[in-house]
């Protein structure tokens, strides 16, 4: 808990916790979060897509690896939890297992990218281990080389993952732990209406054409739309109170957990800009799917171990947030374990844990890690 406190005062900017991809902020959160591997027992390096990575060497010939992370990248403005969370509990779980001999490898990962925040793209770090990246994604993405950082999916035994619930289920429930049942799949997509700029006192209403009161009918479309929908980030140009809005670029993030259901959503809200743009004589200048990642749900039998460890009576809820996990579910089994916090607050500084349910999850991880280490002796 400490040690996200400290975390959370590494940040590229002055009065608030932003921790992009390869910010100067990251690299220093990396080499301190390297050092308290490094006091754990781990051997430490950063991999060409800027994670994190600490190491404990198995004995075992032609041992795997287990893997268990999260993201040290953060929002705007974030709380200290979402990511560090999960990275500084594997680093408490390797202290503790620094004596026990497994039949693995134990790695700690901190992912570089899971917001993505910096290019719009997100879990840049954890595709770029398992070499997901598209051409548009190393063509786009500054840092050159960062696919690199691929390794043999093969090495890969399981991955574990805790992260703060992010929702207020948990909270409602009473309860301090959740195992992790999916990943809501997510679509990111770019739009920019194209109208006219000009003089806010002498053109009449009827002779305009907004771009902003075009994304505005848009945004209540998606409001209405009946999967989860969100605009998050929306400018207006040129940005003057005296001239009428000529340009709109706005995100609209669409996430549900039937992809079928994301995907008519997706194709009904554009025919949705295209009629307003038609209506109101603007341009639908740009519609770009900039992102997609498929629902995923978390291996059943890893989820079965993680259950048994953190006791049966505890609920299973769907993420609709985005993690990781959803990424190296692609290259192993992989299982999530959620913790609850306070008001359901997140992404936030206002973000909150309770120190007695962290100790819970660190249990919990240690037991799994424990069984899964019977199950392969
Ligand atoms: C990450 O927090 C996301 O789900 O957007
Ligand atoms: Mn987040
Ligand atoms: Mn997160």
């Amino acid at each position: 808990m400490r040690r996200c406190d400290e975390l959370g005062c590494i940040s590229e900017e002055k009065w608030r916790l932003t921790r992009t991809f390869a910010s100067l902020a990251m690299r220093e959160a990396n080499a301190l979060v390297g050092s308290w591997m490094r006091e754990a027992g781990l051997a430490v390096r950063e991999d060409a897509a800027f994670n994190l990575i600490g190491r404990q060497v198995s004995k075992r010939r032609g041992a795997k690896t287990v893997l268990i992370g999260s993201h040290l990248d953060t929002v705007r403005n974030a709380g200290k939890y979402d990511g560090p969370l999960g990275v500084l509990l594997g680093v408490a779980l390797a202290a503790r297992l620094r004596d026990v001999a497994l039949p693995f490898h134990l790695e700690v990962v901190g992912f570089s990218d899971e917001e993505g925040v910096r290019y719009q793209t997100t879990y840049l770090g954890s595709r770029a281990m398992l070499g997901l990246l598209t051409k548009k994604d190393v063509q786009t993405i500054e840092e050159k080389g960062i696919e690199k950082a691929r390794r043999p999916r093969r090495e890969f035994l399981a991955y574990l993952e805790a992260h703060i619930e992010q929702g207020p289920v948990l909270e409602a429930q009473n309860q301090p732990l959740a195992v992790v049942t999916a990943i809501a799949g997510q679509t990111r997509i770019s739009v920019e209406f194209t109208g006219q700029a000009g003089h806010a006192g002498t053109t009449p209403m009827r002779l305009r054409r907004d771009a902003l009161c075009g994304a505005a009918e848009l945004i209540l479309a998606a409001e209405k739309i009946g999967v989860i929908a969100t605009v998050g980030q929306c400018e207006v140009a040129p940005g003057a109170s005296n001239v009428i809005p000529g340009l709109v670029s706005l995100t609209l993030d669409v996430r549900d957990g039937s992809d079928a259901r994301r995907k008519a959503a997706c194709a009904k809200l554009k025919r949705t800009a295209l009629r307003i743009a038609k209506r109101r004589g603007l341009r639908l200048h740009d519609w770009c799917i900039v992102q997609e990642t498929p629902s995923i749900r978390m291996d059943p039998a890893m989820t079965r171990v993680l259950h048994r460890a953190v006791g049966r009576g505890v609920p299973a809820l769907p993420s609709g947030a985005g993690h990781d996990a959803a990424v190296m579910a692609r290259a192993c089994p992989a299982a999530m374990l959620f913790v609850r916090c306070k008001g359901g607050v997140s992404h936030h500084p206002d973000e909150s844990v309770q120190t007695s349910d962290v100790a819970r999850a660190l249990d919990a991880l240690t037991k799994v890690i424990l069984e899964l280490a019977d199950r392969h002796d």
